[in-house]
């Protein structure tokens, strides 16, 4: 993949991937890192080897040309192969054997890397670093205490009618971000601020977490942000108003990134001219309506990963995910 941009440290940014990963596993024993917390998730010791398996499986294996180091990983840890459900029941590596696999891993990939792509090691990166957020989930829904930083502004933000670009170039880009394309869109209006919990409560009744009426309200699913927005008398933004807004008047937006995903009422689909690269399971085989796009990034999401034209995306029914609402209306 081209790049005209400044180097990075590539040794440098895996290494930050996998002190976060280490950092949030470390004080957990063991029981916890293999047991099936919610059948939306996989064993966190799952994640961990697959984060080792996907790192030896691209820089490795295809780009290297080495060998597998054992030819059951890939029944064990592709994740197409076996639902998040079923994991569990799996021949999984145990906990320290999982750790020695993605330490050797590691240590391969170090030595060969001035000979890997550059935007496979960031793939690689990026990916171990949105296992930390899956991975953070998780142990939510364990019981893990979660925050967000506070809301504090109101009132909404005009945005004028007229084109913008939407999508990256940027070197590390994943393919649903490309082609980059020009836009056209009427004005819309944009609230500053992300949906409290305090607010949430007043519409569904769903009381809001002790202490925590002010932070944004999380875990959402589409439908209810969609009803809310609703009930508001407002709507949900198009991904491409989203990403004008965070491209045009961030800095009136409040927590636009690191706070809270945001949904949107695009359903997620390929940009026109897209092409998958370098595998069609990354993005291609969701498209096609049943997945709806979040935008920005929560307070667990990495800042190599929360681009402004990142986009993530999931079913309209789920809310394990750090989702809360920001909405739009008309002019
Ligand atoms: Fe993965």
């Amino acid at each position: 993949m081209p790049s005209s941009e400044s180097p990075i440290d590539l040794a440098e940014v895996l290494a930050h991937a996998r002190r976060r990963t280490l950092t949030l596993l470390e004080p957990l024993d063991d029981k916890l890192l293999v047991r099936q917390v919610s059948p939306l998730q996989s064993p966190l010791v799952w994640d961990l080897a697959h984060i080792g398996y996907f790192e030896e499986l691209w820089l490795l294996r295809r780009a290297a040309g080495l060998s597998s180091l054992s030819p059951a990983y890939d029944d064990l840890y592709d994740s197409f192969a076996h639902d998040r459900s079923e994991r569990v029941e799996l021949p999984l590596l145990d906990p320290a054997a999982a750790r020695a696999y993605v330490g050797e891993v590691r240590e391969a990939v170090l030595e060969l890397l001035p000979q890997l792509d550059d935007f496979l090691v960031g793939m690689v990166t990026q990916h171990e670093l949105q296992h930390v957020e899956t991975m953070t989930q998780t142990l939510v829904l364990a019981g893990l205490p979660e925050s967000a930083p506070e809301v504090e502004a109101s009132g909404d933000v005009l945005v004028g009618a007229g084109p913008f670009t939407l999508g990256s170039t940027d070197r590390w880009a994943y393919d649903n971000e490309r082609p980059q394309h020009v836009v056209d869109l009427p004005a819309f209006r944009i609230d500053r601020a992300l949906v409290t919990n305090a607010e949430y409560a007043e519409f569904s009744g769903r009381p809001a977490p002790n202490g925590r009426a002010h932070e944004p309200v999380q875990h959402v699913s589409f439908h209810e942000a969609e009803g809310f927005a609703r009930w508001a008398g407002k709507r949900l933004p198009t991904e491409a108003e989203w990403e004008k807004a965070a491209k045009t008047a961030v800095d009136e937006l409040e927590h636009a990134q690191g706070a809270v995903w945001q949904w949107t009422a695009t359903a997620f689909d390929g940009y026109p001219g897209f092409r998958a690269y370098p595998y069609a399971e990354y993005s291609e085989m969701f498209f096609g309506g049943d997945y709806r796009v979040l935008r920005g990034g929560s307070w667990v999401t990495d800042p190599l990963v929360a681009r402004p034209t990142f986009r993530n995306w999931d079913l309209p029914q789920r809310r394990q995910l750090f989702s809360g609402i920001r909405c739009a209306s008309d002019v």
